[in-house]
């Protein structure tokens, strides 16, 4: 089927404003829309910048507004948006480098903002391990949807909190902030909440669920955010992750033995 793509175009080094520029050709079936702008650079117009790397919906890197939606290039089918025209942008939301390329910056200093990583109780076990801690299933599900997060950056562009106020952390850095306080091998739940306890932090989502809707990945943020506020307000203590102690001289689960500590 011919398909006219209308894309945007932006170079800072000689275009005073972004423009359209259409590019029309067959597409085949079970062609993505990232096939269909690598297809454009290697056969029409070698010019046109955009950013991807796995081609599989697990980097996170091809994010774009493509018919006025956040969604993974490599994992929209192209016939399958039902039209003939599609449009392609770069993410809102972000300031634009060129053509399709956003500036992700802000979502990656938002994220280490929040301190997105298990903080123990005691660093040495994680300096010098003396065994492996264990959850259960339960334990697990109370944050593992949070963690298939891939870092696109497509519930920063579809958040309206983000768009009216930039220093509001967004709901990839809020979900990621809740994903490691669920996380009962960490204790670092305080440090946070004093990172996104101000008026244009947690509180700053007016709960419009559109980064729900965004994500590709089925994470849904805006579930984290408002379980993140909850807790502010019933501090039930989740049980502590079990240490099981490494046994040196019996092989760990799958036969392998237990390395011995280094200095
Ligand atoms: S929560 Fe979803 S939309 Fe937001 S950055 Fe993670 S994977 Fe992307
Ligand atoms: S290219 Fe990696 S998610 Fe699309």
């Amino acid at each position: 089927m011919k398909v006219r793509f209308k894309i945007w175009r932006y170079d800072p080094a000689k275009d005073v404003q972004p423009y359209f520029q259409d590019y029309t050709f067959d597409v085949k079936e079970g062609m993505t829309v990232l096939d269909c702008l690598y297809y454009i650079k290697e056969n029409i117009d070698a010019t046109l910048a955009f950013r991807a790397s796995c081609r599989m919906g697990i980097c996170g890197s091809c994010a774009m507004y493509i018919n006025k939606k956040p969604r993974l290039a490599c994992e929209t089918q192209a016939l399958s948006l039902g039209t003939d025209v599609i449009e392609i942008a770069p993410l809102p939301n972000y300031k634009n480098i060129k053509d399709l390329v956003p500036d992700l910056t802000p979502l990656f200093e938002k994220h280490k903002n929040v301190k997105p990583y298990v903080i123990p109780e005691n660093e040495q076990e994680f300096i010098n391990p003396t065994g492996e801690y264990s959850q259960t299933p339960a334990e697990l599900e109370e944050y593992l949807q949070f963690a298939y997060c891939i870092k696109c950056g497509a519930c920063l562009a579809a958040c309206p909190t983000v768009g009216t106020t930039p220093d509001f952390p967004g709901p990839q850095a809020l979900a990621q902030a809740y994903r490691y306080n669920a996380d009962n091998r960490d204790f670092g739940e305080k440090e946070r909440k004093v990172q996104v306890d101000n008026p244009k932090g947690l509180w700053r989502c007016h709960m419009a669920g559109a980064c729900a809707e965004a994500c590709p990945k089925g994470v849904d943020p805006a579930l984290a955010i408002q379980l993140f506020k909850r807790s502010f307000f019933f501090t039930g203590r989740k049980p502590k992750a079990r240490l099981i102690p490494l046994n040196k001289e019996k092989p760990a689960r799958g036969g392998i033995k237990a390395p011995e500590p280094t200095v």
